[in-house]
């Protein structure tokens, strides 16, 4: 079953209300249909992880609300659904922006059912996930003829007692797995790993802050993950191809990239 099927408006259709992928955090990797409704947005609703400098793309007299949600923060998926639901009935042009895809761990799906209950209809607008945008931005090809075939991307935010995700499976689907919010329980998951037979061997890199100023690169394997100092936000690439971040940094253009205008 498609759960937004019919709720998500086409292209041709009023774009009044949009969720609007922001992309890994570079605002040159926004889409140009990204940046046309953010310039012509009356209210911004922001994630946690979109920059000031995407923010400052929105015209002076936008309104710009942080709907972030923090450990311990006041805002509800819930509360969220309610506030734009309401602003979305007030006739202003509305941004819900979330960080890379809004379909991706972005819970877009559930922004567009509470609005779609109330009759209203939305765009979405794809944006370029940091599953994808992390690794290439290290130099690591989440797939590659000789190594990995396949590529998995996974939460490790689900509590590992819920059984949520099935990670023997994971372990033994082969290719790449990237994983998503795995910095603060990567204890618990390589044990998971290992025990489904994964090599701790295994090469492994973190992105953090990928595409921004700030990114960097821990290179090791599975074994070293679980005492690796590493930091959110990141992308956890486990597999051969993470073996290429140590030579991406001779063989591509590493972040922060020099602005050409
Ligand atoms: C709630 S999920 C949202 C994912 C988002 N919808 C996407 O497609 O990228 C947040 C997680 O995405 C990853 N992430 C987002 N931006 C990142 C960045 N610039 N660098 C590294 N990881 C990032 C981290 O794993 C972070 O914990």
């Amino acid at each position: 079953m498609n759960p937004t099927g019919g709720l998500v408006s086409t292209k041709t259709d009023d774009e009044r209300v949009s969720l609007v992928g922001a992309g890994p955090g570079d605002p040159e990797l926004l889409t140009l249909r990204a940046v046309r409704l953010i310039r012509a947005a009356d209210v911004v609703l922001y994630d946690r992880l979109v920059s000031a400098e995407i923010l400052a793309l929105a015209p002076p007299e936008a309104e710009l609300i942080d709907v972030g949600k923090r450990p311990g923060g006041s805002h509800t998926q819930d509360v969220l659904n309610d506030l734009l639901v309401s602003l979305a009935g007030s006739g202003q042009r509305i941004v819900r922006l979330k960080g890379g895809d809004p379909f991706l761990f972005g819970r877009g799906a559930e922004e567009v059912q509470a609005l779609a209950r109330h009759g209203i209809r939305c765009t979405v607008v794809p944006g370029i996930s940091s599953a994808l945008a992390a690794p290439a931005a290290a130099g690591i090809p989440v797939t590659h003829r000789s190594v990995a075939r396949a590529v998995t991307i996974v939460t490790g935010h689900e509590a590992l007692s819920t059984q949520s995700v099935n990670w023997s499976a994971v372990a033994q689907l082969g290719g790449t797995v990237v994983l998503l919010m795995g910095i603060e329980r990567r204890a618990e998951i390589v044990l998971r790993l290992v025990a489904a037979g994964l090599d701790p061997l295994t090469p492994v890199a973190v992105v953090m802050d990928a595409t921004t100023p700030r990114q960097r690169v821990w290179c090791g394997d599975l074994a070293g993950l679980v005492d690796a100092e590493v930091d959110s936000p990141a992308v956890i690439v486990i597999g051969a191809v993470a073996a290429f971040a140590s030579e991406a940094a001779q063989l591509v253009a590493a972040y922060p990239l020099p602005r050409h205008v």
